[in-house]
């Protein structure tokens, strides 16, 4: 350092050479802002250059001056050169990385359908909705009384046995899986009195071996009507509104004595084969060759009857005054027939390949 601790002229052209080596070596912004305080900073010698001006003597100002001007001129320039480059260089790097390769294959979640058994239990309530029905529920663990008791059933009456009936543990403990949606009649009458309009869609367990027709866990709709002045024409009425709401105008049912406990009289309900009568009129013989009906020309459907009076007074509800009609529907028993599903197995495996099929209802 000269006078006043003023740096010499060959400390500045010194310190602009290593400014401009700096500057040349740095490789990024980072770098360049770290240079940029080590050579241009308030500690840097063209810095301290500058401030020693107004304290040399008035003879070396200008020449101090010009030195340290032509200094902070050249870095200056350097730096600023050098930004421009590396922000440049940046900025294309970032693109680059940024890039998205538009054509690179996607790996894509199928998309999920509803299985046919929900759209088409959905289906069927909506039918009675609009005809002013209500939907109701029940457990499908449910109580033996409910299950078996209140719908009149004797208590050693063969539906109760272990073939049939999933019992729950500990022995006795009086639950079971429900083997029908009935139960729910029991339960409608206490909860909602009468009268009474009500479906009820839900699961029912047996203990049936899986195979291509039968499931231990299936699926059927419950309707029950209770109301004064209720006749079995009634019943009928409601099963021609259900049978023309899946298979299309013109179908019809038709009743074949039977037995439940529940029911009396009771009756199994077949529909007019849809497969062979469309083809050949309401009136003419079936197709003996049809696959649906097996040339019979009636599907059976479900059982039915007028809800018997025990069930009634079991509810608390007076016979001589309230009459009502129930009926169970299989609603994978219609699915098979209306969709031509020929192995149960379908409907429980789960595959998207089948309920993708059905399309997207909602
Ligand atoms: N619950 C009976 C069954 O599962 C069907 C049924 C319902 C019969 C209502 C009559 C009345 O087989």
């Amino acid at each position: 350092m000269s006078e006043n601790n003023a740096p010499s002229e060959a400390q500045i052209a010194e310190a602009v050479e290593a400014a401009l080596a700096a500057v040349a070596a740095a490789g990024s912004s980072e770098e360049l802002k770290a240079a940029r305080i080590a050579h241009l900073g308030d500690k840097s010698v063209i810095t301290l250059a500058g401030r020693s001006i107004g304290a040399v003597a008035p003879e070396l100002k200008a020449v101090l001056g010009k030195a340290v001007g032509q200094a902070k001129g050249r870095v200056g320039a350097a730096f600023a050169a050098r930004a421009e480059e590396i922000t440049l260089v940046e900025q294309q790097q970032r693109l680059r990385e940024e890039t998205v390769d538009v054509t690179v294959a996607v790996e894509r979640a199928a998309r999920g359908a509803r299985h046919p058994l929900s759209t088409l239990q959905e289906r069927l309530s909506d039918l009675f909705i609009g005809m002013g029905w209500e939907v109701a529920e029940g457990p499908e663990v449910e109580a033996e009384f409910f299950n078996f008791d209140a719908l009149n059933f004797d208590a050693d009456h063969p539906a109760r046995q272990m073939q049939d009936t999933f019992y729950l543990a500990p022995e006795g403990s009086g639950k079971i899986m429900r083997t029908h949606t009935s139960p729910v009649q029991a339960r409608a009458l206490l909860e909602r009195g009468v009268p009474l309009y009500i479906v009820c869609p839900g699961k029912t367990f047996r203990t049936d071996e899986l195979d291509a027709t039968h499931s231990p866990v299936f699926h059927q709709l419950e309707g029950l009507a209770v109301d004064k002045h209720l006749t079995m024409a009634n019943l009928v009425g409601t099963l021609d509104a259900v049978a023309k709401g899946i298979f299309g105008e013109g179908a019809i049912t038709r009743l074949r004595p039977s037995y439940f406990p529940f029911t009396e009289p009771s009756a199994e309900m077949d529909f007019r084969c849809f497969a062979c009568d469309a083809k050949l009129g309401i009136d003419t013989d079936a197709d003996p060759a049809c696959r649906v009906c097996g040339g019979t020309g009636w599907i059976e459907m479900g059982g039915c009857g007028m809800v018997n009076p025990n069930v009634l007074r079991a509810a608390g509800i007076d016979p001589e005054e309230y009459r009502g009609f129930a009926f169970g529907l299989g609603i994978e028993r219609i699915l098979m027939l209306r969709n031509g599903v020929k192995d149960m197995h379908d409907m429980v495996e789960g595959d998207q390949r089948f309920t993708q099929h059905y399309g997207t209802e909602i």
